[in-house]
């Protein structure tokens, strides 16, 4: 039998076209029948593992073909075959002009049976990236090429497809008993690995993408069908995706699923969960105190006392008086279930008091599971005392019983109810990305066989962007024009773009927001973010259905906004987290930017102050304004064009604690005093602190940011309201300073150095989930995000040109005095050139 290492060697000794007949019949060799153009390398290879595919894999190949044009890929069979499979493979590649590699698997080397030759088709793929596909048609071969690019472009790991999701359906499978199997299996895997597979909504998936050099192929050892299982429960680490497909009816053939390959996966499972369960056993040991553990050994013992009474009684009643005649069996096992159920809601009271990990449901169905494993062991011990030994049926019921209970105790305390090892990774990506396919056209069909299956390869559900909207739902009451750059249209009042407000324009806008339902089906145990592909667009969707804090956006020609009830109730969330996001990019496709950054004209000449958030920069605003007689143009984001100059953009101010002592008592009633300093404490720099880690977890996050600001509402005020000043619209900046904590310090920043500050303080601004996960699936235009992120720092590479750029730093908040005296310094001509680490006070005492 050759294993997968010596098969490697082989492969890679040999010449490439090695004629098949030189092969030797215990040694399996990849065989290329046709390459790609000499000096390619294969971008992915696609795997096909086959098994008497023989009318199918030409088909296949011909639509593998079509979809492959002009990318470089490499197909690679790995066949089990006994009947003319590879025959019919070897024709069809010579005509199809793909690159085809073989490795036929002869009968007494068909290790692992499927997933085996997947695992070598692995180790012999020479792409970056490896696709899994069946070789009868019943994953769409239009999608092979998608799957790669979603996962490079996105720099994930894995990109799955999905049966049980979104647009997803298992319709193909071959009857209603097998489609209710499969689901069931999927439940219940699911439920052995609630962590490991919550962001995979079908693990039993066979069609997949993964990139080579993310996986570690020698842990891997799986049995039977379900090799993405495989993948998803042992390497946590990968970053994953999901994309829902329509499993199609196979081709031609029969499916090789049988009751023996349900056994054979079902032993998988258990094989893996028990090695999981090994480590979590070792790590829980290693973990909590040894008395900890014996007070609820002993506790757990008390409850199983009481289980046995329970069990016991139920035994004697079943069985009639505890004697073994008729299905004592059956009897014993009806008795579990009621003890079961007795154990496990005490269990839950009484043993494991503290936080427990996962859900009620969850719970429930590991400790039934346990509990009717047991009954594996349980049930011949059982046969065994009664027939051989002729013992008393509820006696030696007890004795087993008794026997397990430690191996239960151990199982409940290190599995069922440990709190969850620490996967950062998993919790670095609370959400779920999924790649919506629907309306993407399939290839043109080859034969009618095909047009059968391509036409079904792509579901044609309900497309939201279409459906019909009555006149006042599509009505904006609320209408904005963002310095003629780009028009806004709301439902929902945003008193962010008060000053931009523009009741003339029509209903035809650049960017409208409408309030109405998104989302739904019940709950879900992850939020989703889905990227549509035709028509593009963005849906987010909470845990709680229609009632989360969800959104969709339609990007056309005109982007097209739709929020849940929930979502606009709080339209400051709205507005920062979905519609700035999207205005940035926007302005980006007019050849302007938002600025991270706040903007004031001082004696005639433009000003940018850029930090990051929580610095002083809105303090150091209002004094500005107010003792040095600055004009306000903006706090937060500044409209720049690739000219350098700056438009207006005076959103409402948030006060954080910090900026309270720029803010005079005078301009505010006592009430709304009181009231901002407590709301300054919640929104600065530690709620936000907060807000990040809660981002990290699986909660839906949106939703409880709108809650939170809907009982205590940002302290935001206009700045006329704080300070008194005028508002200009225009002015050509000149400089630019970067301020920081720290020991007072002047210094020149080079260009680039600068260029980099400005970008990564912008991000800053949206570094915040849902928009991170968001923003990589903006396309404007003809732009994807790289290249509107390209644009964005072209257009502030040119703007700054003729902008001065320096770093301040202070460590008393002097940054405005120090600014101000700087500047008029400069202007009287009398300041020599401040160079780095010059003494401030010397430069303002020169004023
Ligand atoms: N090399 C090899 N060796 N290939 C095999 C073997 C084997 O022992 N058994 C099956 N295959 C090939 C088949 O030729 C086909 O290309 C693919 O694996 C899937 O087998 P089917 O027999 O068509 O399986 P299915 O349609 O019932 O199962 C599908 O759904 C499962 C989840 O329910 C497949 O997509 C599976 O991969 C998936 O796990
Ligand atoms: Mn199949």
């Amino acid at each position: 039998m050759a294993g997968g290492h010596h098969m490697t060697q082989i492969a890679d000794a040999r010449p490439a076209a090695f004629p098949p007949q030189h092969r030797g019949a215990q040694e399996a060799a990849v065989e290329d029948i046709t390459c790609l153009p000499p000096g390619e390398g294969a971008w992915f290879t696609v795997i096909v593992p086959t098994r008497n595919e023989q009318d199918a894999v030409a088909v296949l190949l011909a639509q593998l073909a079509q979809s492959l044009v002009d990318v470089r890929a490499e197909v690679l069979f790995v066949d089990d075959s006994n009947d003319d499979t590879p025959q019919v493979i070897r024709e069809s590649a010579r005509r199809d002009g793909l690159a085809v590699r073989l490795l036929h698997r002869p009968a007494g080397s068909r290790r692992g049976g499927l997933a085996g030759a997947v695992v070598a088709g692995l180790k012999h793929a020479r792409g970056s990236w490896a696709v899994v596909m069946d070789g009868d048609l019943q994953h769409p071969p239009e999608l092979v090429a998608r799957l790669v690019g979603i996962g490079e472009s996105r720099r994930l790991d894995l990109v799955a497809g999905t049966r049980y999701d979104g647009g997803g359906s298992a319709s193909g499978l071959a009857d209603g008993y097998r489609r209710a199997v499969s689901g069931l299996a999927n439940r219940f895997t699911k439920a052995m690995f609630p962590r490991r597979l919550a962001r995979l909504s079908d693990p039993m998936s066979g069609f997949f993408a993964v990139r080579l050099s993310a996986l570690n192929l020698e842990t891997l050892n799986p049995v039977g069908f379900k090799i993405l299982l495989e993948l998803a429960v042992r390497q946590p680490r990968l970053q994953i995706a999901e994309v829902p497909f329509v499993f199609g009816a196979r081709i031609a053939g029969e499916s090789k699923a049988s009751i023996r390959e349900g056994v054979r996966f079902i032993r998988h499972l258990l094989r893996l969960r028990l090695l999981m369960l090994r480590r979590q056993v070792r790590k829980s040991s290693r973990q909590s105190s040894r008395i900890a553990r014996v007070r609820r050994l002993a506790a757990f013992g008390a409850v199983g006392a009481t289980g046995i009474f329970i069990n016991t009684g139920a035994l004697w009643l079943l069985s009639g008086g505890g004697h073994p005649h008729g299905h004592y069996l059956l009897a014993a096992v009806l008795a579990t279930e009621a003890s079961t159920t007795w154990n496990f809601v005490f269990t839950e009271l009484l043993v494991f008091r503290g936080p427990k990990p996962g859900s009620v449901t969850g719970r429930g169905i590991r400790f039934y599971a346990l509990n009717h494993l047991a009954l594996l062991p349980r049930l011949p011990l059982l046969a065994l005392l009664v027939e051989a030994f002729h013992a008393n049926l509820l006696v030696a019921n007890i004795i087993t019983l008794m026997l397990l209970f430690l191996i239960r105790f151990v199982i409940a305390d290190s599995a069922i109810y440990a709190m969850p090892e620490n996967l950062p990774e998993i919790e670095k990506q609370p959400m779920r990305l999924s790649f919506d396919m629907t309306g993407v056209r399939p290839q043109p069909a080859v034969g009618s066989a095909v047009e059968q299956t391509s036409s079904s390869a792509v579901a044609t559900t309900r497309n939201p962007s279409t459906r019909n909207q009555s006149a006042t739902a599509r009505y904006l009451p609320y209408r904005y024009s963002i310095d003629g750059v780009v028009t806004v249209g709301s439902q929902v009042p945003l008193k962010e773009l008060e000053y931009f407000r523009a009741q003339w324009l029509g209903n035809d806008v650049d960017l409208s927001i409408r309030v109405g339902p998104v989302g739904g089906g019940g709950p879900r145990s992850r939020a989703v973010m889905t990227q549509h592909l035709s028509p593009p667009g963005i849906t987010y969707q909470e845990h709680f259905g229609r009632l989360g804090a969800n959104f969709r956006v339609n990007i056309g020609d005109k982007i097209e906004v739709t929020c849940s009830t929930g979502l606009a109730r709080s339209p400051h969330v709205l507005y920062t987290n979905v519609i700035e996001a999207l205005l940035r990019f926007i302005s980006v496709s007019r050849g302007v930017i938002l600025l991270h950054s706040a903007c004031l004209e001082l004696d005639g000449a433009g000003l940018l102050l850029s930090a990051r958030t929580d610095t002083g920069k809105t303090g150091s605003v209002l004094k500005l304004l107010r003792e040095h007689g600055a004009r306000f143009l903006s706090d937060d984001m500044t409209i720049i064009d690739s000219t350098g100059r700056a438009t207006a953009f005076p959103k409402p101010l948030t006060i954080s604690h910090h900026t309270l002592r720029a803010v005079q008592t005078g301009d505010l009633t006592p009430a709304e005093w009181r009231r901002l300093k407590l709301q300054s404490r919640l929104h600065s720099k530690e709620g936000r602190d907060f807000g990040l880690v809660l981002a990290g977890l699986n909660i839906p996050i949106m939703g409880v940011n709108s809650l939170t600001q809907r009982i205590v509402p940002p302290p935001k005020y206009y700045v006329d309201r704080l300070v008194e000043c005028n508002v200009i619209r225009n002015t050509v900046v000149k400089n630019l300073f970067v301020i920081e904590r720290g020991e007072p310090q002047l210094s020149e920043i080079p260009f680039d150095e600068a260029i980099e500050t400005l970008v990564v303080n912008t991000d800053d601004a949206y570094g915040f989930p849902p928009f991170r996960q968001m923003a990589p699936s903006i396309v404007i235009g003809a732009d994807d995000y790289a290249e509107l992120r390209r644009k964005e720092r072209q257009i502030l590479t040119q703007a700054m040109a003729n902008i001065r750029v320096r770093g301040l730093a202070s460590n008393t908040f002097s940054w405005a005095d120090d600014i101000a005296a700087l500047l008029a310094a400069e202007k009287q001509g009398s300041a020599p050139i401040v160079s780095a680490g010059s003494d401030l006070e010397a430069v303002a005492a020169t004023a």
